[in-house]
């Protein structure tokens, strides 16, 4: 049964965050406030604000190395999110959501194990955008019994070859 070998996680976490241009800005605000509140954040870029720059080469590291262990919890950001949304969760392991509200922000991870957090820089606003960001990074999965049922089945379509044609 889900989570397998899964150790409790710690309070310290291990954060990665990546944004396109239309998440620059977000992501250096975001980044500069977990610093200041002790957060280990690994920046995976853009390291600059391109406006020609595409998301899935920030994302997808950034994805990747939540997956791996290297951090714990992502935050993923472009324009509206969408994007950054769809890219993490092309990498297996990781169980990304686009969230603007706060409910959603500790609700997907105590239930749905949710590691990646994604947020649209033209959506939200900082402020917001910054309680989001702490409550997703506060909130634990339950390991209830019928939370690692339901994330078990999400997770066994990455074993299915053509997953999605069962
Ligand atoms: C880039 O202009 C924009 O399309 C991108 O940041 C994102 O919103 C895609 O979902």
């Amino acid at each position: 049964m889900y989570p397998p070998d899964t150790p409790p996680e710690s309070l310290a976490l291990r954060v990665g965050i990546a944004a396109d241009h239309g998440g620059f800005e977000l992501k250096e605000y975001l980044t500069g406030m977990l610093r200041a509140e002790g957060w280990a954040v690994v920046d995976f870029g853009d390291e600059g604000l391109r406006e020609g720059d595409d998301y899935p080469d920030f994302i997808v590291p950034m994805a990747a190395a939540v997956a791996s262990g290297n951090v714990d919890r992502g935050i993923g950001i472009c324009g509206s999110g969408v994007g950054a949304c769809i890219a993490a969760n092309k990498v297996d392991g990781v169980r990304a959501c686009r969230v603007h509200d706060l409910y959603s922000a500790h609700q997907g991870v105590e239930d749905d194990h949710m590691n990646v957090l994604c947020l649209g820089g033209r959506v939200v606003l900082e402020e917001l955008a910054w309680e989001i960001v702490q409550t997703f990074l506060s909130a634990r999965f339950s390991t209830a019994e019928r939370h690692c049922r339901r994330v078990s089945k999400v997770m066994a379509l990455e074993e299915i070859p053509f997953r999605g044609i069962l």
